[in-house]
């Protein structure tokens, strides 16, 4: 089993008189401006892969080529040159049955006025589909219902498409899109005519229903707000040309070029990107087991004023400041613990960066990353945060600033190690053992 739904190599498309040719040209090296006697290339050379379960958002102005490419998808148009293959059987060149049978089955289409039967029913209109593929009365409407009620539009079945409001009628096509049950749906601009509000709830209802039936959504959009809240992955579309295929943050912090560049600088960053995202590695870290010595050594190190402390399999525990670690040392008192406060800002790694606002203003150390089972994953000092927002590149390693700075002077700590050097039995350490495990962190999948 490949995890591929949906491939397409090479692909161009040709209105006008002399398509091949064009194509021909345009492998030559040609401009597409140049060649618009001949025929208009709405898309060309595109290349990409979507994987199952994905939502693949196709983004570009308008006239850029996004519908001509989703409409080569499901075989709707042959494309000049090139082939497209769903799950590895090619779809291009195929008998009209059999392409028939890939779309009722494979494939399905939500277009941006959804085209309700106006004299048929909510229900009829979910099950349209399935009634074209011959699934007997009752069954569909099963299947209707089923579908009907997951897209918030229960108690409606019996009311006609002109009773509805425009969002409730884009349910129903996403409804009648969602009964075929095709492993992938195709979406053209399909919320750009709903208003605002409207439209992000549609946005939140299919994210929800992606999750929940793990469709592999092939979304089209002018909007870039909506593509980097609906994508996992974005392709960024230019006179027919895919210039950049990547994730929201990577299209946001790593755009390939000038065009993508600006297009993306009017991103609200803070609603796009994570704190996975955006993270540092955390370095002031010691092991619960550590004693206070070895917190100290670390803080020193590291020029911060805290540490967070981590248990068993990088477990966040809490955070030690440098001045009660101080005291702990000089009283030769070896239990870290009873120092430990354990009340570090947290955050999820989906979690977006609008919400680290108030634990970044509430705490004056950096807000600690941690997965659902609480282990330390990273860290988002306030620079970093306001970094990542102001699209200002960040350097880690050297650069210090990004940890609140010591409150205890270095020579201060220095000179207390050295003085009570011995009154504690613990094991001196150039090198805190955690460490090998928060390299790991480092190099794991937030990158
Ligand atoms: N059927 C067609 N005949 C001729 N030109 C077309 C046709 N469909 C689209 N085009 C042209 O192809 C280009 C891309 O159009 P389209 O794919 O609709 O872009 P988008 O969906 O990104 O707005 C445009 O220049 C458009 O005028
Ligand atoms: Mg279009």
């Amino acid at each position: 089993m490949t995890d591929t739904a949906l491939e397409v190599s090479n692909v161009y498309k040709v209105f006008g008189k002399k398509p091949r040719d064009v194509v021909k040209r345009l492998k030559a090296g040609a401009a597409r401006n140049d060649l618009t006697a001949l025929g208009t290339a709405a898309v060309i050379d595109a290349s990409f892969e979507v994987k199952k379960g994905e939502i693949f958002v196709v983004m570009g102005l308008s006239g850029s080529g996004k519908s001509t490419l989703i409409r080569m998808l499901n075989g709707l148009w042959e494309p000049t040159a090139g082939t497209v293959t769903i799950s590895g059987s090619a779809i291009s060149g195929i008998p009209a049955k059999a392409l028939r049978d890939v779309r009722r089955k494979k494939i399905s289409m939500v277009f941006q006025h959804f085209a309700l039967l106006p004299h048929r029913t909510v229900l009829d209109n979910a099950a349209y589909g399935l009634e074209v593929q011959g699934v007997p009365l009752a069954e569909r409407r099963e299947r209707a219902q089923n579908i009907v009620n997951r897209v918030g539009l229960s108690g409606w079945e019996e009311k006609m498409p002109s009773e509805l409001s425009g969002g409730m009628q884009q349910r129903v096509g996403l409804a009648r899109a969602l009964a075929s049950d095709t492993d992938i749906l195709l979406m053209d601009e399909a919320f750009s005519a709903l208003d605002p509000l409207i439209r992000r709830e549609m946005q939140e209802q299919l994210v929800d229903l992606q999750h929940e039936l793990g469709k592999t959504i092939i979304f089209i959009t002018h909007d870039l707000n909506e593509a980097m809240f609906l994508g996992d992955r974005i392709a960024v579309m230019r006179d027919g040309r895919i210039v950049q295929v990547g994730t929201p943050d990577e299209i946001l912090t790593d755009p390939a070029n000038d065009y993508v560049a600006q297009f993306v600088q009017d991103v609200d960053r803070a609603r796009v990107l994570t704190a996975a995202g955006v993270m540092e590695p955390a370095r002031s870290v010691v092991s619960g087991s550590a004693g206070p010595r070895a917190a100290l050594r670390t803080m020193r190190d590291t020029q911060a004023s805290s540490a967070f402390v981590v248990g068993n399999g990088r477990k966040l525990l809490g955070v030690v400041h440098d001045v009660d670690v101080l005291k702990q040392v000089k009283a030769g008192n070896p239990d870290l613990m009873a120092v430990v406060r354990n009340d570090p800002a947290t955050v999820g790694p989906e979690q977006y960066l609008v919400d680290l606002f108030e634990p970044a203003a509430e705490s004056h150390l950096p807000v600690a990353v941690v997965d659902d089972k609480g282990r330390l994953l990273g860290a988002i000092p306030r620079v970093t945060l306001l970094a990542a927002l102001a699209n200002v590149p960040t350097t880690t390693g050297e650069n210090h600033i990004i940890e609140s700075t010591a409150t205890v002077a270095v020579e201060v700590i220095t000179q207390t190690l050295r003085e009570t050097a011995g009154l504690t039995d613990e094991v001196e350490m150039t090198r805190p053992a955690y460490a090998d495990d928060v390299e790991t962190a480092k190099e794991g999948s937030f990158n």
